[in-house]
């Protein structure tokens, strides 16, 4: 027989024993539908780091940074920010000075873009390549695969001209 919250303690150190097991071997999940599977990947695969300013001069250069363009098919911007990622970003809520700006006023301006992507990657940024750090290599493909469709596409992502111009970018310092 043993105590009653003893045996509790037991049965929670097991099932998350069990669950940080299983779902280190589960790599995607619907990051918007709640689920088991999702509450148990948050759990093992940790997200989030502060971007470093060359991270985010690269990120930019890797669709070349360009801030003339403007707003094109739901990009916008030198960092091609769309509506959900701003959205994500919560900068409206979180820095008062950008209460007022919308989706189209804010990612057009390079200082409130480059607000709306630390704020995303303090809380979102991904271990993309699941290797237990992470780092700008993960923040660029998080910024552009997304936090769910970027696990596991590093390999592919690697052959693009986007990669070949963030790569000279960080390579270069
Ligand atoms: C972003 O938030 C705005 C304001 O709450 C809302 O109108 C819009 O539909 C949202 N967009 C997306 C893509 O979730
Ligand atoms: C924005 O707020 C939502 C809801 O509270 C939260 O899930 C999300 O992680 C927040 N985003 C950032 C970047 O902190
Ligand atoms: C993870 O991969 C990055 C490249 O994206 C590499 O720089 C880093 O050293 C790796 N970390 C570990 C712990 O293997």
């Amino acid at each position: 027989m043993c105590r009653l919250t003893l045996c509790l303690l037991l049965l929670v150190g097991v099932s998350v024993g069990v669950s940080v097991g299983v779902s280190m071997g589960v790599s995607v999940g619907a990051h918007l539908t709640p689920g088991t599977h999702h509450i148990q990947r948050r759990q093992a695969a940790p997200r989030g780091a502060d971007i470093s300013t060359s991270c985010l001069r690269c990120i930019c250069e890797a669709r070349q940074c360009d801030w003339q363009q403007g707003c094109q098919g739901g990009a916008c911007g030198g960092y091609r920010i769309t509506e959900p990622y701003f959205n994500h970003s919560n900068i409206t809520t979180e820095v008062p000075l950008y209460g007022d700006r919308t989706f189209e006023t804010c990612t057009v301006d390079p200082k409130c873009a480059i607000t709306v992507v630390r704020l995303y990657m303090r809380a979102l940024a991904t271990d993309c390549d699941e290797n237990g750090t992470i780092d700008c290599d993960d923040m660029m493909l998080t910024h552009y695969y997304g936090i769910e469709g970027c696990i596991g596409v590093r390999d592919y992502a690697e052959f693009t001209n986007d990669w070949a111009r963030y790569s000279a970018c960080i390579g270069s310092g």
